[in-house]
């Protein structure tokens, strides 16, 4: 039988649905924590120690979540999944799918750099460097969004007017990530989440919040919705140049609203579609 090792420090119902869907396809599931995991290295024999593989590694890995932790404790989880990769054990996501994809700096520099519509962002340790383009960006009408560079479901987002008002160095750990705001919806906010696995969109939501941040951690709704072949490309797009063999995509459109557009008469949204 197939052996898949689930990494996560908390298995909960994404553990216990993505159990269900590997057994479904005949394959043995064992969750892995990456921090009971060691590396003993021996000359010629580099060993891999997993909890639960005493007698040899899984025949695939599925990375559900990595906790956080110093920076050494973090590259020595990713040193783990390096070293499984090279083992010749298929890892989803790879450790360099997630240091690109978890890394909101080095996400929107290969989405730009591929001219995947992008909204124009800053990533700088220099104070003066992001004031001058919240003043710029700001001298074009529109606010910035201030991003910690690692983080998810929306938390330490920041809509920044005015650059008195950006954050000293510690608040943002020495970088600032800063991305004009995109308007997405007349009030409160609207985009897609489509989920890309192994090349092709696989399922998509539509997210609705009350406030600009469509999280739904934060409260944001989700519905059903069947992405038009534009965005199904966009995300297809932005997961392949990423390198990710799944992935979640937000993608931001003006007047999100399908209903809305239509009632508008608007044209297709392609041109206003944006990847976060
Ligand atoms: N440039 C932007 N303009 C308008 N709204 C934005 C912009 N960037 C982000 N948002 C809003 O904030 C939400 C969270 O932003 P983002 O998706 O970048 O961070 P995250 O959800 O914390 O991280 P990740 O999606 O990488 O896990 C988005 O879903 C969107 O609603
Ligand atoms: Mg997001």
């Amino acid at each position: 039988m197939i052996r898949v090792a689930i990494v996560t420090d908390e298995p909960g119902w994404h553990g216990a649905r993505l159990r269900k869907a590997f057994n479904a396809r005949g394959a043995a599931v064992r969750f892995l924590s990456l921090r009971d995991c060691a590396l003993r290295l021996d000359t010629g024999s580099p060993r891999i120690v997993l909890p639960g593989f005493a007698d040899g590694l899984p025949d695939a890995v599925f990375v559900r979540g990595i906790a956080g932790g110093s920076l050494e404790e973090v590259v020595f989880r990713l040193d783990v999944l390096h070293a499984l990769h090279e083992a010749g054990i298929p890892v989803y996501n790879d450790a360099r799918a997630i240091e690109r994809s978890v890394d909101k700096g080095l996400t929107s520099f290969v989405l730009a750099r591929s001219g995947l519509p992008t909204p124009p962002t800053l990533v700088t340790a220099d104070r003066s460097r992001a004031e001058a383009f919240v003043r710029e960006i700001g001298a074009a009408g529109r606010p910035l969004v201030l991003k910690p560079l690692f983080g998810s479901q929306g938390t330490g987002l920041a809509l920044i007017r005015d650059p008195a008002a950006l954050p000293d160095a510690q608040a943002v750990n020495g970088v600032w990530y800063l991305q004009a705001f995109i308007e997405s919806a007349p009030s409160g906010a609207a985009d897609w989440r489509l989920l890309v696995a192994g090349g092709q969109v696989a399922a998509a939501v539509k997210r609705t919040s009350a406030e600009w941040r469509t999280n739904v951690a934060l409260g944001g709704r989700c519905h059903a919705a069947v992405p038009d072949r534009s965005a199904r490309e966009m995300a297809e797009r932005a997961a392949s140049l990423l390198r990710m063999a799944y992935a979640g995509v937000d993608i931001a459109a003006l007047l999100a609203d399908d209903l809305l557009r239509r009632r508008l008469g608007a044209a297709g949204p392609a041109s206003g579609l944006a990847a976060v």
